[in-house]
C-alpha cells in the first residue's frame, strides 16, 4: 500500500503544480439565465476567471442525488479522445471548470469504466483556490470516486482503488461485483453498490441513502447516454473547442438531448473561439 500512497502523492503534487502554473484566460459571459432554484457558488478568484458565479441545479426529483454531466467536445461535436484535453477546450476549462467548479461542491465524481481503465486517474480538485473553495463549502478534500462498470475492473491495477483514505464506490452489475469480489474483500474502503445497467435508477437512489447529494459525472458518452436516457442527469456543463477533432462519431448522445441554455460564456486570448454552456437536458423542465 505504501507504494500506492507514494504514487498518489506524486500524482497529487504534479496535478497541483500543473493547475497552479497554468495560464488561465478569463471567460466572458454572453448569457446568464439560471434556474430560479439554482445555487451560485464561487470565490473572488473563480468569479474573476469564470466571470461570475457557477450555478448548480437541484435534483429535479426527490430520492436521488443531483447529477451533472461534464463534457468537452470538438467543434464538430466529438467527445472521444484518449486525452480529452487534446480536444482543445483549453486550460480554463480543464483547471477551472472540469477539475474545479463542476466538482468543487460535489460529494462524488462518477466515471464509466472505459474512462477509468488504465488511466491512473484520481478525480479531485487541484488548483489551490479551488481546494480552498471546496474546504470553505464544507466538503472533504477529495470527492468519493464512483466507477460504473458492467464487466468489472481490476482493482489491483488502478490507482484510485488503492489509496485507503480515498473512498470509492463501484456501481456495478451483479456479475461484475461477483467477478471483483476477491479484490474488493481486501479493500474495505471500496463499497460495492449493485446497479442494473439497463435501469440505473435504483443504484442511483442507493447513492442518496449513502449521503451522496451531488454527483459530477465526467463521462464518457456511453455512461452519460444511459444517465440521460434514464432521466438521471439534471444539467450539462459543455465546453466546445474552436477546432474540429476527436474520434469521429462520438457525440455526447446519438439522439438530440439539448434543452434550454442557462449560461453561455466565451473564451478569450488564446482560448478565443471556445464556448462554455450550462444546459438542461431536453427532458428536464424548468423550475
Ligand atoms: N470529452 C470528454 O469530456 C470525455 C469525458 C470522459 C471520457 N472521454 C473519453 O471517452 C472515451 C470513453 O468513453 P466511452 O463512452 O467509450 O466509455 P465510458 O462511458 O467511459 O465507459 C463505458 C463503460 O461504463 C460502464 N457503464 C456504462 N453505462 C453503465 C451503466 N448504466 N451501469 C453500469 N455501468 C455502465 C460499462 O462498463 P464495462 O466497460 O465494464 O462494460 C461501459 O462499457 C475515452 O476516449 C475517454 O478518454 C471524453
Amino acid at each position: 500500500m505504501e507504494e500506492w500512497r507514494e504514487r498518489f502523492e506524486r500524482w497529487a503534487s504534479e496535478k497541483t503544480r500543473r493547475a497552479s502554473d497554468a495560464h488561465l484566460p478569463p471567460y466572458i459571459t454572453e448569457l446568464e439565465q439560471p434556474e430560479a432554484a439554482a445555487h451560485g457558488i464561487g470565490n473572488a478568484w473563480t468569479r474573476r476567471v469564470f466571470d461570475g458565479p457557477f450555478y448548480l441545479s437541484p435534483a429535479h426529483e426527490p430520492g436521488r442525488p443531483a447529477c451533472s454531466l461534464v463534457f468537452v467536445q470538438s467543434a464538430d461535436g466529438n467527445t472521444g479522445a484518449a486525452d480529452p484535453g487534446s480536444l482543445g477546450g483549453g486550460a480554463t476549462d480543464k483547471h477551472v471548470i472540469y477539475e474545479g467548479l463542476s466538482r468543487v461542491a460535489a460529494h462524488a465524481v462518477l466515471a464509466g469504466a472505459a474512462t477509468v481503465r488504465g488511466s491512473g486517474v484520481v478525480f479531485s480538485v487541484w488548483h489551490p483556490e479551488l481546494v480552498a473553495l471546496r474546504a470553505a463549502l464544507g466538503f472533504p478534500r477529495h470527492p468519493v470516486q464512483i466507477v460504473a462498470t458492467v464487466r468489472g475492473l481490476d482493482p489491483a491495477s488502478e490507482l484510485l482503488f488503492n489509496v485507503p483514505d480515498l473512498p470509492v464506490i463501484v456501481l456495478a452489475s451483479p456479475a461484475a461485483l461477483e467477478r471483483m469480489r476477491g479484490a474488493l474483500s481486501s479493500r474495505p474502503w471500496v463499497v460495492p453498490v449493485p446497479m442494473d445497467p439497463g435501469n440505473p435508477r435504483d443504484g442511483f437512489a442507493r447513492l442518496a441513502s449513502m449521503g451522496i447529494g451531488r454527483v459530477s459525472c465526467v463521462g464518457g458518452r456511453t455512461l452519460a447516454s444511459s444517465l440521460l436516457d434514464a432521466g438521471l442527469a439534471d444539467e450539462i456543463y459543455l465546453t466546445t473547442a474552436a477546432a474540429d477533432g476527436g474520434e469521429p462519431g462520438t457525440p455526447v448522445h446519438s439522439r438530440p438531448w439539448r434543452g434550454r441554455t442557462l449560461v453561455r460564456k466565451r473564451g478569450t486570448g488564446e482560448e478565443a473561439g471556445v464556448i462554455f454552456e450550462h444546459l438542461l437536458p431536453s427532458r428536464v423542465s424548468l423550475r
